[in-house]
């Protein structure tokens, strides 16, 4: 107060602006107040490629549910406990942001949905849910059986030449597929053959995982980053991409233009049902980058993941007979020849418990990014902003504290006359769609695109680890891959009939039930 009088209004600002600085300091570097988060001892190896979340698991046991973790010049805060990711995620999640997630995915994504922030999240959130409508999802029913068809017939040729199968390439063929068409109405036909654009897809992708994991940012290096080859490869495929996404932009206009739109909730074209095309009968006013932006997010969000999810259910599968066996009867007896409809979502219960338990255990991605924008409290440990955020849900899900027999593969752990699990229901401590107001868009729509590929695949085939078939070990992207591919032979089935015939007394050679004996 006495200051201000008495001396030039300069002088006050300068004063205004050192006492500003000095607690901008303290608070930056000086001590906080309360108990330190404990730092975990001993060093990570952080190899590219090397699943990463695993010696996360073991520093958990050993230091509890939040811990802090020195690499280098870096400093991250690695969260397991369901409380901490519950106001991480959604009591407080206004205060985070997606942090070096943002900065990786820039190249691909730059403000799309999963990176962006602040109000550009807000804004697209906002106009990309109500896409995501009932009546769509529903349509997507059909496209998933579809595609999941073509699957089938590629699995029966290699059924009937005897030759086993790399599975993961085929279920990330089959998503890619799928997305294609429900995101902006493009067939990739991945399943059928390969072409130019799909490789440039598979170019970006693996560029985007390999950023995500590489210790060292080369992509940045001036000079090298212009003659690189690799980089390069990656810019000539991105741009294929995003040439192919303005192209599909501007058909998708023309189709809107032509159209009597009557624009409602539950909007949709009949002939291009597509995330894209609602958006522009929507009269979503945003620039042609964003939109991209978006449609990108959304191929790469709705690619991976459900590909990752069918991979692991596959192997998990072929590890239980037990639970093959029952997840076949329940198919047969839902679904007999047909193609699965929404009704029929609802009635495949232990398909849908098969799906839940395996994204317990390979979650998809297994780690949460987030940095603070302010300082906050997590737990009874105080933190300043800019802290990197691991939010551990491999460790939320397997934690023993939390879990019958974690390390199980049990569908039976939820109920099957119970609601499904959910992060709501579970209390955080099962976070398969994220949490808050950043959770996943598509749940539903991967939910049952998973149920319906694993109910028709089951359904008319038997499936093995390959006799010959590498170990199945785990390295991560942006999700959980295996090392060197899931090989399985793949039989086809011979059940019952699938509506018993009562009258008839012939008894069919064919119709043995095929459970397959433990061990
Ligand atoms: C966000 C999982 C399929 C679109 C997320 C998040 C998770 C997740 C855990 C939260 C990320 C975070 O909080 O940092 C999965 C899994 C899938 C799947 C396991 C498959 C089984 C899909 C599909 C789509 C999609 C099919 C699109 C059709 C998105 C988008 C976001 C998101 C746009 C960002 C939402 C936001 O930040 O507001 N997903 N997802 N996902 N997912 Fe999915």
């Amino acid at each position: 107060g006495e200051f201000t009088v008495q001396q030039p209004g300069w002088a006050s600002s300068v004063r205004k602006l050192l006492v500003g600085l000095v607690l901008r300091w303290a608070s930056d570097f000086g001590p906080t107040e309360g108990p330190e988060i404990p730092q975990a001892k001993g060093s990570i190896q952080a190899v590219g490629g090397q699943a990463f979340f695993l010696p996360l698991y073991d520093l958990f046991l050993s230091y509890g549910g939040i811990f802090r973790l020195i690499l280098g010049p870096k400093s991250f805060v690695i969260v397991s406990d369901p409380a901490i990711a519950k106001h991480i995620l959604r009591e407080n999640s206004k205060a985070y942001s997606k942090g070096i997630l943002a900065e990786i995915l820039d190249f691909v994504m730059g403000k799309g949905l999963i990176p962006a922030d602040g109000e550009i999240w807000r804004v697209r959130r906002r106009a990309i849910v109500p896409a995501l409508h009932q009546k769509y999802v529903a349509a997507m029913i059909g496209l998933f059986g579809e595609a999941s068809n073509k699957l089938c017939e590629k699995l029966d040729a290699a059924a009937s030449d005897g030759e086993d199968v790399e599975m993961e390439s085929l279920f990330s063929r089959l998503t890619l597929d799928i997305i294609g068409k429900a995101v902006f109405n493009y067939e990739f036909d991945s399943l059928t053959h390969d072409n130019g654009i799909v490789e440039a897809v598979y170019t970006v992708l693996r560029e985007a995982e390999l950023r995500s994991t590489s210790p060292i940012p080369t992509w940045e290096i001036p000079i090298w980053k212009d003659i690189s080859p690799r980089q390069n490869k990656v810019k000539a495929a991105l741009k294929l991409v995003n040439d192919t996404l303005t192209d599909l932009i501007s058909i998708c206009k023309r189709m809107v233009e032509q159209e009597e739109l009557q624009f409602h909730e539950e909007y949709m074209n009949e002939q291009d049902p597509s995330i894209l095309h609602f958006l522009l009968a929507s009269g979503d006013d945003v620039s042609s980058k964003q939109l991209r932006d978006d449609l990108m997010t959304l191929l790469i969000a709705g690619h991976e993941t459900s590909a990752a999810v069918l991979t692991w259910t596959f192997y998990l599968l072929s590890k239980e007979p037990r639970v093959m066996a029952k997840l076949q009867d329940e198919v047969d007896t839902v679904l007999g020849d047909r193609l699965p409809t929404i009704e029929d979502m609802k009635k495949l219960k232990y398909t849908t418990r098969v799906i839940n338990e395996s994204l317990r255990l390979y979650p998809q991605p297994p780690v949460l990014i987030r940095r603070s924008l302010d300082n906050d409290v997590l737990g009874k440990y105080p933190i300043k902003r800019d802290e990197d955020i691991f939010i551990s849900v491999w460790n939320l899900h397997r934690c023993p504290k939390h879990w019958d027999d974690p390390e199980s593969f049990n569908p039976e752990r939820w109920p099957l006359d119970g609601p499904s699990p959910n992060e709501i229901n579970q209390n955080f401590s099962y976070l398969p769609f994220g949490g808050g107001p950043r959770k996943c868009v598509g749940d539903m729509f991967a939910t049952f695109e998973t149920v319906t590929a694993t109910a028709m695949l089951v359904r008319q085939f038997n499936f093995q680890m390959a006799l010959d078939a590498p170990p199945v070990e785990m390295t991560t992207g942006a999700t959980i891959h295996t090392t060197e591919g899931l090989k399985m032979t793949v039989t086809r089935r011979t059940r019952p009939p699938i509506i018993p015939n009562l009258e008839s007394k012939v008894v069919n050679v064919n119709s043995v039930p095929t459970v397959v004996s433990e061990g």
